[in-house]
């Protein structure tokens, strides 16, 4: 049987790094915790987990002085927590994305030139919070035509527009489009990361390439979910599994061709399983 596994199957780039960056730290032996969750896998929090690696809310669960190197994640942190860090005299490991340090320095800079920042993205997420602290917390978030509508900005101003890195590139659009019809003095920055796009993309290529297609990934993954729907569509015969455990051999024998990927939580050495298992059937 030939197997194809999307290059772009499971974590990105800045998760990668992100989570190799913890295992490196605690193979030095050092006394280690994540600022948040590494990333939204429990097998992988349980596995840092039990090579001691503690998981905190705050900085403020953390002693003056402690010894401990405290790891933030790819999504990055606001200048404030940043400077609490610091006070607290811990050694920090920086694993934000570098797309996301990106946008960090853009805002710092141009609401030091006196822009208006708008940041489109949910308000919520972590990463567009930390986007937010890079610029005293001015910035306005919207997340849909309505509220770009009906954004308040003063027109005397020059406005400079960022994207959390995984938003949808067709909203984006079309929310500065309607921005730009405000007829604001708008310096548009697309800080989209393409990672998702990409994943995307090749898998719906694998997908109609093979005679059946595994997508692996958390039952309550959007994106696996998105994955799932876009092979299905090039390939009648695409399965949704969130590990070896879900796969029924019997229904691939027939198979001469069978494509690989993974949602963008899925880490390596389930895909690798799935990849070996298949394989030598
Ligand atoms: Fe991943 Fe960094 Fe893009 S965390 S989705 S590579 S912005």
């Amino acid at each position: 049987m030939e197997v194809t596994v999307a290059k772009s199957a499971g974590f990105c780039f800045g998760v990668t790094r992100a989570v190799d960056t913890v295992y490196e730290q605690v193979e030095k032996g050092l006394k280690v915790c994540t600022l948040g969750p590494i990333i939204h896998n429990e097998q992988v929090v349980n596995d840092m987990e039990a090579k001691g690696v503690r998981v905190i809310d705050s900085v403020d669960d953390i002693k003056d002085g402690e010894d401990i190197t405290v790891i933030i994640r790819s999504h990055g942190v606001s200048e404030e927590v940043m400077n609490k860090l610091q006070q607290k005299n811990v050694n920090i490991v920086d694993a934000t994305c570098p797309f996301v340090s990106k946008i960090h320095k853009i805002v710092r800079q141009k609401s030091n030139e006196g822009y208006n920042i708008i940041v489109v993205g949910n308000e919520k997420h972590p990463e567009v919070e930390g986007i937010c602290g890079w610029c005293d917390n001015n910035a306005y978030v919207i997340e849909n035509a309505e509220e770009a509508e009906n954004i308040g900005v003063d027109s005397d101003k020059k406005i400079c527009i960022v994207s959390q890195t995984t938003f949808n590139y067709k909203k984006f659009k079309d929310i500065v489009d309607i921005l730009l019809k405000k007829s604001y003095d708008i310096d548009i920055m697309n800080t989209i990361c393409n990672a998702t796009e990409e994943r995307q993309t090749e898998a719906g290529t694998i997908a109609k390439q093979s005679d059946a297609m595994l997508v692996i990934g958390g039952k309550h993954s959007s994106n696996t979910q998105k994955l799932f729907e876009i092979c299905k569509r090039e390939c009648p015969n695409t399965y949704f599994i969130q590990t070896l455990d879900d796969l029924d051999l019997k229904e691939f024998q027939s198979f001469r061709s069978v494509g690989i990927t993974a949602g963008a939580s899925t880490p390596n050495n389930i895909i690798k399983e799935v990849q070996s298992y298949v394989r030598n059937e």
